[in-house]
């Protein structure tokens, strides 16, 4: 298939081209670089032996839009573009209302106008809340979110809804993605943080490296094994092997499709650093600090739905995260600058 790929510059963007192409399939990447580089681009080029197409535009400009869509002719496309900093949110919240969800009215607009209604969104955990069970089905009802950045990704779950009700020859799959952490094992691609990272794995692999003291650990008193927050980590490339499963769902004309994409086994906080000590012969420095507002103890899902209807499930542990982590860390210090 001929896939169009909204913020495929970005971390989980660049790893799921190169399943696309392994694949077979092809791309044309749409991305504004505000939270990535297109040296991710270069590199994914290199992996996969060939170039990537590539406009560099924002996906709220519609002409530009257009222009991709009428030069190209998609069977799908995949939706990563968006701003995704919680705390950032929080403080710019019309920013993130206004890039986020314009985005993607834009993008289903010129969809439609090309008859090409086929969609992946990229869609988060953060819309169960503070889940009503765990491990989390997709039968699970969504909660409240407790930022905008959340919001949105729930909002926008509900327009899809809508769009794809009103027009049945719609297919959207909403990927609800846990915590995706790694990098591609060749230590050429990975996540490229601007800033001091909001997410524990940054965090860690930049302590490891001597980018930052010490992890600061938010609450050892939830209600959890070690009283540190439980996730549910996935290799950043079982998830990109996700989307690639998720177009079964579209070449069977699904309608609307939610699939969480995660691993089904939490992971508390000190878990993960030690395994990560373990992993990479590395020690980490922490130390306990306050909780983080709006941070919840517990949040795993049960993958089966995607296993049964699509044959997806993660094939990595935690030790390869941990290791991949820590690869693209030390080969790659400062990212893609440098
Ligand atoms: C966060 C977002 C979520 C988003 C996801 C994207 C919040 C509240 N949620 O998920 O909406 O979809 O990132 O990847 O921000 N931790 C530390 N020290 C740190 C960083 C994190 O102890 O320096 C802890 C957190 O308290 C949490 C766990 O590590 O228990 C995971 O945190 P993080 O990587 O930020 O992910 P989430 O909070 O689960």
């Amino acid at each position: 298939m001929k896939i169009a790929v909204m913020g495929g510059a970005g971390y989980i963007g660049s790893h799921t081209i190169i399943e696309l192409y392994k694949a077979g399939h092809s791309v044309v990447v749409v991305d504004n670089l505000v939270n990535s580089s297109n040296e991710s681009l270069r590199r994914v080029a290199e992996l996969v032996g060939e170039p990537i197409p590539f406009v560099n535009a924002d996906v709220r400009d519609e002409a530009a839009l257009n222009k991709v869509f009428d030069e190209n002719k998609f069977d799908a496309c995949i939706h990563f573009a968006g701003l995704k900093a919680v705390g950032e949110s929080v403080e710019k919240p019309l920013e993130y209302y206004e890039n986020n969800m314009n985005a993607t009215f834009v993008l289903l607009k010129v969809m439609r106008s090309h008859g090409c209604k086929n969609l992946i969104f990229s869609s988060s955990a953060t819309v169960y809340g503070n889940p009503a069970m765990i491990p989390i089905t997709e039968d699970c009802p969504k909660g409240q979110c407790t930022n905008p950045y959340g919001q949105t990704k729930s909002m926008l779950e509900e327009v899809l809804r809508d769009v794809q009700k009103a027009d049945p020859e719609w297919n959207v799959v909403l990927l609800r993605y846990f915590n995706p952490i790694g990098a591609h094992p060749s230590g050429r691609i990975g996540e490229d943080p601007n800033g001091i990272p909001n997410n524990l794995m940054p965090y860690i692999t930049q302590t490891a490296v001597g980018l930052r003291k010490e992890l600061g650990v938010f609450g050892n008193d939830y209600d959890t094994p070690d009283g540190t927050g439980v996730r549910d980590y996935i290799h950043v490339c079982d998830l990109a092997a996700g989307h690639v499963a998720a177009l079964q769902a579209i070449e069977r004309k699904c309608g609307l499709a939610i699939y969480n994409l995660g691993t089904g086994h939490g992971y508390s906080v000190l878990d993960v650093v030690k395994a990560f000590e373990k992993a990479n012969g590395i020690k980490i420095p922490y130390s306990i600090k306050p909780r983080r507002a709006g941070d919840i103890a517990t949040c795993y899902c049960n993958p089966q739905k995607a296993f049964d209807e699509l044959g997806w499930k993660a094939k990595y542990g935690i030790e390869e995260m941990c290791r991949d982590s820590w690869n693209w860390q030390k080969n790659n210090p400062k990212g893609y600058k440098g």
